[in-house]
């Protein structure tokens, strides 16, 4: 008799972004914004970005290198291979074609799986996809890997400072010591023009900033009534925050974080659960009767909700901000980003525990989904995928760039787009060893990637600093 593969889940992660990044606080300054604006009213430090050197392509296959060698996995065993993203470069061609380039070396082109889009979404489907297979009949034994890799661009604006970078990689198979739950899971997909990309000679969205945040919000509280009605049909009780250790976000940026864990909590008032307690009651009494459409709008309500969450929020979210904070909104990346922050800060008392996911991408899709920790088995154990991953010794090793010279570069990418016949400067000196980076584009718009040897130095510029002595 067959067996189902049991607790399947992520068994390996390993994330990179890049080493070249700019502060809030001097981007504001430069913007001519409001002091505090983008650190405090978006809550976000510091914005990563791609030079001439890199794009989702190259951090897709450094992000893929790294992590089948850190945890020694023949290239062999991956039996799917699935990419998450919204930054378009060969539109027919997927990335997950160019990373097959790591598996053909190794004789291995029988790998299913190809792109997913839609938004921020692409790598909650692609995870989705891999955990499906795992958990199936068409499943033959092998891992299932998962791609998550975005550049976040926007035109020169208010929605500029929600950008950054990065990609993240995720080994998926069975006796995870990061288990779904996949009896919980809550969807929410509906036909919205929030944030979209019409004009392909651009790699800048249409973004309406202000829908995108309701939407989000919707979408949030959607899932949300879902998932606890498919906990309570499971578990014969009903779910709230305090069923769950963490709440992690798909975090455009940290404001939008902290109003969506408010929202949880005023959920849980609504559904009259005992996670709230008896003063924060009283204070979200007087907007019990507002409808649906005027709580979005209520800003009394978001600030009363965001207060009487705030110790909560400290607990169970915190956690999750330290990556989409210091690198910016990854869009498919910026959810499993946030998940590694809390590999990063809290591996070693996550084990028993509970982590809720809330995935949203624009247009709109979104879904809120549960993992289980357990302990793993070396190399899938929680304190080798911290080490890994080496989140902190990654944000110090970055370079902060003066903001002219991030708009400098934003401006040589917009011509860059879409163009043919060129090469790169291949200074590799700001890169750290392993990365791959770009080095020509022919006549025929063919792209071309080369890999910084694994004992090269980097080294920093004269017109950028190193994050750590910042
Ligand atoms: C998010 C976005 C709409 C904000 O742009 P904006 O309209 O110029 O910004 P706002 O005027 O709303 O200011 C942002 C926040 O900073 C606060 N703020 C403004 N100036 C401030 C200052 N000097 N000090 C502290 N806070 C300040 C505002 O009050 C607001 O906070 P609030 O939402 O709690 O009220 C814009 O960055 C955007 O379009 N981003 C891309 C879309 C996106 O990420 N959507 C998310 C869903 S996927």
């Amino acid at each position: 008799m067959e067996t189902k593969a049991k607790d399947v889940g992520i068994l390996a992660v390993d994330i990179y972004f890049p080493p070249t990044c700019v502060q809030q606080a001097e981007l504001e300054a430069y913007d001519g914004a409001s002091k505090g604006k983008y650190a405090i009213g978006l809550g976000q430090d510091c914005l990563a970005f791609c030079t001439e050197l890199e794009d989702v392509i190259s951090m897709s296959l450094t992000v893929v290198t790294s992590l089948l060698e850190k945890y020694q996995i023949d290239p062999k065993m991956i039996g799917r291979l699935e990419v998450g993203t919204e930054t378009v470069i060969d539109k027919s061609k997927s990335i997950k074609t160019w990373l097959m380039q790591i598996f053909e070396e190794h004789g291995n082109t029988d790998i299913e799986g190809v792109d997913s889009t839609n938004a921020c979404y692409g790598g909650t489907a692609a995870l989705f996809n891999c955990v499906n297979w795992v958990e199936s009949n068409s499943w033959d034994g092998r891992y299932g890997l998962v791609v998550c890799t975005d550049s976040a661009v926007y035109a020169e604006g208010p929605a500029r400072p929600t950008g950054g970078a990065a990609a993240i990689a995720m080994l998926i198979g069975p006796h995870a010591p990061i288990a779904f739950e996949s009896k919980y899971r809550g969807t929410h997909m509906s036909h919205v023009y929030d944030f979209y990309k019409p004009n392909l000679a651009s790699e800048y969205p249409v973004v309406d900033g202000k829908l995108s945040q309701t939407c989000y919000l919707m979408a949030l509280d959607s899932c949300y009534k879902r998932f606890c009605a498919k906990y309570e049909k499971f578990e014969g009780k009903q779910f709230s925050i305090s069923d769950a250790d963490y709440f992690v976000f798909h975090s455009p940026y940290n404001k939008l974080v902290q109003k969506s864990f408010a929202r949880l909590y005023f959920n849980d008032f609504m559904r009259n659960s005992s996670s709230v307690d008896k003063e924060a009651r009283e204070k979200l009494e007087p907007f019990s009767s507002l409808s649906g459409n005027e709580s979005y709008q209520s800003r009394d309500l978001e600030k009363v909700s965001q207060q009487v969450a705030k110790n909560l929020y400290d607990e169970k979210v915190q956690p999750a901000t330290l990556v989409p904070k210091q690198v910016g909104n990854m869009y498919t990346a910026s959810l499993y980003a946030a998940f590694a922050s809390v590999l990063h800060d809290k591996h070693s008392t996550l084990v028993g525990q509970r982590i809720v996911m809330f995935s949203y991408g624009s247009g709109l899709s979104s879904s809120m989904f549960s993992l289980r920790i357990q302990d793993g088995q070396h190399p899938f154990s929680l304190s080798n995928i911290d080490n890994v991953m080496n989140v902190s010794g990654k944000l110090e090793a970055r370079h902060v760039f003066p903001p002219e010279k991030f708009v400098e570069t934003m401006k040589v990418m917009e011509h860059r787009y879409g163009a043919k016949d060129f090469v790169t400067a291949k200074d590799t000196s700001l890169l750290s060893p392993g990365t791959f980076y770009l080095t020509q584009v022919d006549s025929m718009y063919r792209r071309f990637y080369s890999r910084k040897g694994l004992n090269e130095k980097s080294s920093a510029v004269a017109n950028g600093t190193l994050a750590n002595g910042h």
